[in-house]
C-alpha cells in the first residue's frame, strides 16, 4: 500500500463570506490568535507524516508563499538582536525536510477543480486534501484528525473522508454521506451528495474538510462535470469513485471549527485563546470580567 506523501491545500476560494478581510488576502491567512489558518493545517499534515505540501492558490497567493519561505531579513534581524525564541519560531515554519509546491487555479471553478489542478503533483499516489478553513483539533494528548485518518487508511487501504454529525438544518451547507457501519467510527459509504436540502439528505453525517483520496478520484471529478452552484465539486468526484472502489467515512475524535463562517471563526478564536500558553489565563479573567 502507498504511504501518504502529499497533502493538497486548496486555497484559491474567493472567501466571500469574509469580505472585506479577504479582498486582498486569502481567507486561509486569517489568524486564529497568532497563527494563520493555513499554518494549523500544514502542521497537522506534517505531524501526520506528510512532507510534500501542495498549495492550490488563486490571485492572492503571495502571502501564503512568503509565509512558508525563508524570511532572510527578518531572520538576520532576530539573530542580531539575540531573539532566539522568535528566530526558532520563524524557522520552524519551514522544516528542512518539508517541500512546498504552488500551483495556480486561474479561476475559482470549485473545490473539485482546485483539487484537479494538483493532479500532476501527486505522483499517481493516494493523497490527502485539507481545507484550512476547517480548523481541526484532535483530543487532548491524542493524534490529530489527519493522523487518525492516515491510521484508518493504513488499516483499510482505501479512501477515507472525515465526517461529523450536524443538525438537520445545517445539512445544506455540506457534503452529506450515508452508508453501513464497518468498524469502530467507520462507515462504508454508499451515498454522498453535495449540499442537499434537509428533505433530501440521506443522513446528518457531514463531510469535514479532511480527505485521503485514491488517485482514481481525478478521473471521476473530470467525468462528473459541473455540480451544485455550477462548480466542479469534489463530492461528485467521490460519488463517482464509489462505483469502482470502497470509500470509508471516519467519525474523527476531536473538534472542528468552521472558520469559513464568522461564528466558527469567532468560536475558534475564543477557545484557542483560552488554551494559549501566553495569553490564556489573562484572557480567561478578562472574559469573566465582561458583563454578558
Ligand atoms: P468554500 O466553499 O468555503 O468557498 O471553499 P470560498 O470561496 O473559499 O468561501 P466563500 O463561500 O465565498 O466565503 C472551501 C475550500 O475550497 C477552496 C477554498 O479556498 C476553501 O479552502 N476552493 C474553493 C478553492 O481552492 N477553489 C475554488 O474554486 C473553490
Amino acid at each position: 500500500m502507498n504511504k501518504i506523501n502529499t497533502a493538497v491545500f486548496p486555497v484559491a476560494g474567493l472567501g466571500t463570506r469574509f469580505l472585506p478581510a479577504t479582498k486582498a488576502n486569502p481567507k486561509e491567512m486569517l489568524p486564529i490568535v497568532d497563527k494563520p489558518l493555513i499554518q494549523y493545517a500544514v502542521e497537522e499534515a506534517y505531524e501526520a507524516g506528510i512532507r510534500h505540501m501542495v498549495f492550490v492558490t488563486g490571485r492572492n497567493k503571495r502571502s501564503i508563499e512568503d509565509h512558508f519561505d525563508t524570511a532572510y531579513e527578518l531572520e538576520s534581524e532576530l539573530e542580531a538582536n539575540g531573539k532566539t525564541a522568535m528566530l526558532e519560531l520563524v524557522r520552524s515554519l519551514a522544516p528542512a525536510d518539508m517541500d512546498c509546491t504552488y500551483v495556480r487555479q486561474a479561476r475559482a471553478l470549485g473545490l473539485g477543480h482546485a483539487v484537479l489542478c494538483a493532479e500532476h503533483l501527486t505522483n499517481g499516489e493516494p493523497f490527502a486534501v485539507l481545507l484550512a478553513d476547517d480548523l481541526m483539533q484532535g483530543e487532548a494528548g491524542g493524534p490529530n484528525v489527519l493522523k487518525q485518518m492516515v491510521q484508518a487508511y493504513e488499516r483499510l487501504g482505501n479512501s477515507v473522508i472525515a465526517v461529523q454529525e450536524v443538525p438537520l438544518d445545517h445539512v445544506k451547507r455540506y457534503g452529506i454521506v450515508a452508508g453501513v457501519a464497518d468498524g469502530e467510527r467507520l462507515l462504508k459509504v454508499q451515498h454522498i451528495v453535495e449540499k442537499p436540502s434537509p428533505e433530501k439528505a440521506p443522513s446528518r453525517l457531514a463531510v469535514a474538510g479532511r480527505y485521503i483520496l485514491s488517485h482514481a478520484v481525478f478521473g471521476h471529478i473530470r467525468k462528473q462535470g459541473k455540480g451544485a452552484g455550477g462548480e466542479l465539486q469534489l463530492t461528485d468526484g467521490i460519488a463517482g469513485l464509489l462505483a469502482d472502489e470502497a470509500v470509508h467515512a471516519y467519525t474523527y475524535l476531536g473538534k472542528r471549527y468552521d472558520c469559513g463562517s464568522k461564528e466558527g471563526f469567532l468560536e475558534a478564536t475564543i477557545e484557542l485563546a483560552l488554551q494559549h500558553p501566553e495569553v490564556g489565563e489573562s484572557f480567561r479573567s478578562y472574559l469573566k470580567s465582561l458583563q454578558l
